[in-house]
């Protein structure tokens, strides 16, 4: 099997822990608006076909369950029933969005099909794991529109989530400070160099997020531990409200906090200063991961507070 790769300059990557609940979807929307608060055009892909998605929590993709539908998946499996731009949705925050489809279910089934299809057909090069390198970077060029693309795939999707890492070549890992959340760390570089092995590519991690952080001794030792060991670029405390209602308000930490949503409401929630530090740590960690890629952001974020009770 040959490996071909395009080289592409979009600062892109896939939010990755193999562990369920790990905040990956939240942290992946709010570092996407972290980003385009930044000034850099961003993409957020969703390869997760749970109903409690990105899609969902960004009140997008409103026929993800119309079996018709073009969607990512057809444009991957080089079926695509439309222009792909066309897919792509604004939202009422920063960035875009991507949607995920009921297709990403079936991926891996209708992916091992067209294999078997290409093999069949004396095709030798047929490679499981780029494709969706080759629609975003070669069919598409979306590097062309997009500074920033955030790829959050279901980790127990292991097709899509493979073609993540190859198409971004880099991974950002939220973790809980806890045994699990070590534990899924501890694993994760066997796993990175395995990959790496296989897919021959290199992969880098560009953050560690410990996420659900209190400050019990159990955490703070875990905290300790993991920065020792992988060093942590941002700790994000436990802030069950805040990031709940983001599934009421249909959007970032940051709508939540300036539009003041409550109990599924705007304008109810009072500005509380640990939330307000919150949202920084998600744009410190967004400067930094930008930094690890050498983008320069041409705006410093601003949180403006309104509507709040
Ligand atoms: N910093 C935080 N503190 C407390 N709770 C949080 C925090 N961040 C996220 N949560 C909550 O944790 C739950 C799981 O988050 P999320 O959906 O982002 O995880 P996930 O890793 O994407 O899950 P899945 O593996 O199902 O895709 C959500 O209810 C979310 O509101
Ligand atoms: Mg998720």
């Amino acid at each position: 099997m040959t490996l071909t790769f395009t080289t592409h300059m979009t600062m892109s990557y896939t939010v990755y822990n193999e562990a369920g609940g790990a905040h990956k979807t939240t942290t992946g929307v709010n570092l996407s608006e972290a980003h385009s608060r930044q000034g850099l055009n961003t993409l957020y892909i969703d390869g997760d076909q749970q109903e409690a998605n990105g899609t969902y929590l960004k009140h997008a993709g409103d026929d993800r369950d119309d079996g018709d539908a073009d969607n990512l998946v057809r444009h991957m499996l080089g079926q695509p029933r439309g222009d792909l731009r066309d897919l792509i949705q604004t939202t009422d925050e920063g960035f875009d969005v991507l949607p995920a489809h009921d297709m990403i279910e079936d991926f891996t089934e209708l992916l091992l099909k067209r294999e078997d299809f290409e093999t069949n057909m004396g095709n030798d090069d047929f490679n499981r794991f780029d494709h969706l390198h080759r629609v975003l970077w070669q069919e598409n060029s979306l590097q062309d529109d997009y500074d920033v693309i955030i790829v959050d795939p279901n980790a127990q999707a292991e097709n899509m989530l493979v073609n993540a890492i190859y198409a971004t070549r880099t991974i950002v890992v939220p973790a809980k400070p806890a045994g699990k959340g070590s534990k899924s760390l501890k694993g994760l570089s066997g796993l990175l160099s395995a990959m790496s092995e296989e897919l021959g590519i290199d992969i880098g991690v560009a953050a560690v997020i410990l996420s659900g952080v209190s400050n019990t001794a159990t955490h703070q030792r875990y905290v300790d531990k993991i920065d020792a060991e992988y060093g942590v670029a941002g700790q994000i405390g436990k802030r069950e409200s805040l990031m709940d209602e983001m599934w009421d308000a249909r959007g970032s930490a940051f709508k939540v906090v300036e539009k003041g949503w409550l109990d599924g409401e705007p304008g109810k929630r009072g500005v509380r200063d640990r939330e307000i530090d919150t949202l920084e740590t998600i744009l410190d960690i967004a400067d930094d991961i930008a930094d690890q890629f050498d983008v320069a952001p041409p705006n410093t974020p601003e949180i403006k507070i309104e509507g709040v009770a």
